[in-house]
């Protein structure tokens, strides 16, 4: 007899890094809901995967917006009976500096990076505690471990999916639903990363970035392994995590040595160059 197909419900699949991730769990053998803005982008995913032999549906969800994460877990449940795995990838920062955004683009990128991903969560896990079974993967960023410049709000909020993740992972396993966090330096090949680096004519280097599939590939072993956290980084990224750990403080002349002051410099003035001309 066929194995029984599982479910994943996947936030932020129009583009970026998204996308690999859907194709690593339709790989992996699960169906697939696909939840993002962005509908056309979506729905060609969708189609993509079902030629390829997976069972997709396109949910077009503003992941910030209570109502509609109601409409995207009704119509995941009336597609497919319930969700097994939830990965929150849904995310990412406008790149500005603190005091120049106003409030409600703070609280904005808090919603979408934290809020969100933990009412995501808080939905379906009753279902998934009545079935004993489910996994809760969600996407985070180094800068919610270093002191990257100019992201007070995203870091925020990345430090608080993993400290989410971290609590949720214990308190439910014992009956049944597991939680893991991804922790991603910089992506090569796709996302938000590759984007603002060809803006800027930047290179990224092979040796401190890691490739978008690599994602999709970590998502589908924390799931299999059960594993607490997986960090996506090449080494020198990972020992600056690692210091950066030991010694908070040094976060300042880290993000100096690293470059990371002068590029994000450049980031922020395009930015505001880009407001401008709106
Ligand atoms: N790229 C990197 O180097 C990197 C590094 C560390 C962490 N991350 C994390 O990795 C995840 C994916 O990032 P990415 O680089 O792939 O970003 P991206 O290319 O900008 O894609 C972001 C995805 O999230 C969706 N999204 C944004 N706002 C949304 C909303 N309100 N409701 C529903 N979907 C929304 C976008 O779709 P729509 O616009 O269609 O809604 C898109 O599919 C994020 O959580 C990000 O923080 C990325």
């Amino acid at each position: 007899m066929a194995a029984i197909r599982q479910t994943a419900l996947i936030t932020g699949t129009s583009r970026g890094i998204g996308p690999h991730i859907a194709r690593a769990m339709a790989k992996a053998g699960y169906n697939l809901v696909l939840a993002s803005r962005s509908g056309r982008e979506l729905e060609a995913l969708a189609k993509q995967l079902t030629i390829s032999g997976a069972a997709a549906v396109a949910v077009p969800t503003d992941v910030t917006d209570p109502g509609a994460l109601e409409h995207l877990v009704s119509v995941a449940e009336a597609a497919f009976g319930h969700v097994d795995v939830l990965v929150n990838n849904a995310g990412g920062d406008p790149q500005r500096e603190f005091d120049q955004m106003s409030w409600s683009d703070n609280e904005r990128i808090f919603r979408l990076n934290v809020l969100a991903p933990m009412e995501l969560t808080h939905r379906l896990l009753p279902g998934m505690l009545d079935r004993r079974s489910g996994h809760v993967v969600s996407i985070s960023s180094i800068a919610g471990r270093i002191g990257f410049p100019y992201t007070e709000a995203y870091a925020a909020a990345k430090d608080g999916l993993i400290g989410f993740t971290r609590v949720l992972r214990n308190d439910y396993r014992s009956r049944g639903v597991s939680a893991s966090v991804i922790v991603l330096g910089a992506i090569r090949d796709a996302g938000q990363g590759q984007r603002t680096s060809d803006e800027l004519g930047l290179d990224m280097p092979r040796y401190s970035t890691a490739p978008a599939e690599a994602v999709g590939a970590a998502v589908v072993r924390a799931i299999a392994k059960d594993r607490a956290e997986i960090v996506v980084m090449p080494g020198p990224g990972r020992v600056m995590k690692a210091l950066m750990d030991l010694f908070p403080g040094l976060g300042r002349s880290m993000n100096r040595m690293a470059g990371a002051d002068a590029t994000m410099s450049r980031v922020i003035e395009l930015r505001k160059r880009s407001k401008l001309s709106a």
